[in-house]
């Protein structure tokens, strides 16, 4: 048996149940601590993965380090507007979104390699790692009352903003992490039925 707090079964879960997705609009701008960030990467870092690859790797963006978030933004929106027009209000609109959340998570995959340069894994099971990886440290997260969403759309996942965090194939940029305290009540979450889910043989 692991050597586990008592009430391991009933804290972990309420945790499970209980961590949300919130998006930007919903989170206060209040700066979160780096010690929690800290404790965020170091449950993230416990993550399984196949050949021990531990594919995951993380840029935090927050406070004036967010600069460097709006600059990959900008370069996403030159990418979209390719030889078009330059507009100075979408150019801003783009770089504005680093900045409205205290704290961004790059969720980035650098697959594992052998020593002939071939990868280790499959795609697949790096990305699934990696999973992992996020769901651990949203589950710390939070604990300490912090939402926020792994966002996989639009800038996101931009080829312009992950070539900006050098992860160039076959690393892969899977998405950001926006987190904050949220402004409003913490929600109820809601799923369907596991019945639907689970076959018992
Ligand atoms: C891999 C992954 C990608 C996601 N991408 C988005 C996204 O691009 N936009 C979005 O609104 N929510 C995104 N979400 C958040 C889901 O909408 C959210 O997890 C779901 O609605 C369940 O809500 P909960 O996390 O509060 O339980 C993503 C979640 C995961 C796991």
């Amino acid at each position: 048996m692991p050597d586990l707090h008592p009430d391991a079964t009933s804290v972990l879960m309420d945790v499970i149940t209980q961590r949300r997705s919130m998006g930007l609009a919903r989170l206060k701008p209040d700066a979160v601590p780096v010690e929690i960030l800290q404790q965020m990467m170091e449950a993230a870092n416990w993550a399984p993965s196949n050949g021990d690859t531990e594919p995951w790797r993380f840029t935090i963006f927050s406070g004036d380090g967010r600069e460097e978030l709006a600059n990959a933004f900008g370069e996403a929106y030159r990418t979209d507007i390719g030889d078009g027009a330059f507009d100075q209000v979408a150019y801003d609109g783009y770089r504005a979104r680093a900045y409205a959340a205290p704290v961004w998570i790059a969720i980035g995959m650098e697959p594992g390699k052998n020593e002939d340069g071939s990868l280790a894994e499959s795609q697949d099971e790096e990305i699934m790692a990696v999973a992992c990886a996020v769901q651990n440290f949203h589950l710390i997260a939070t604990t300490y009352g912090l939402s926020g969403m792994w966002h996989s759309k639009g800038t996101s996942t931009h080829p312009a903003v992950a070539k900006a965090l050098g992860l160039d194939s076959p690393s892969r940029l899977l998405g950001l992490f926006f987190l904050g305290y949220p402004e409003i009540q913490w929600p109820e979450g809601e799923r369907r039925p596991l019945e639907s889910k689970v076959r018992w043989a």
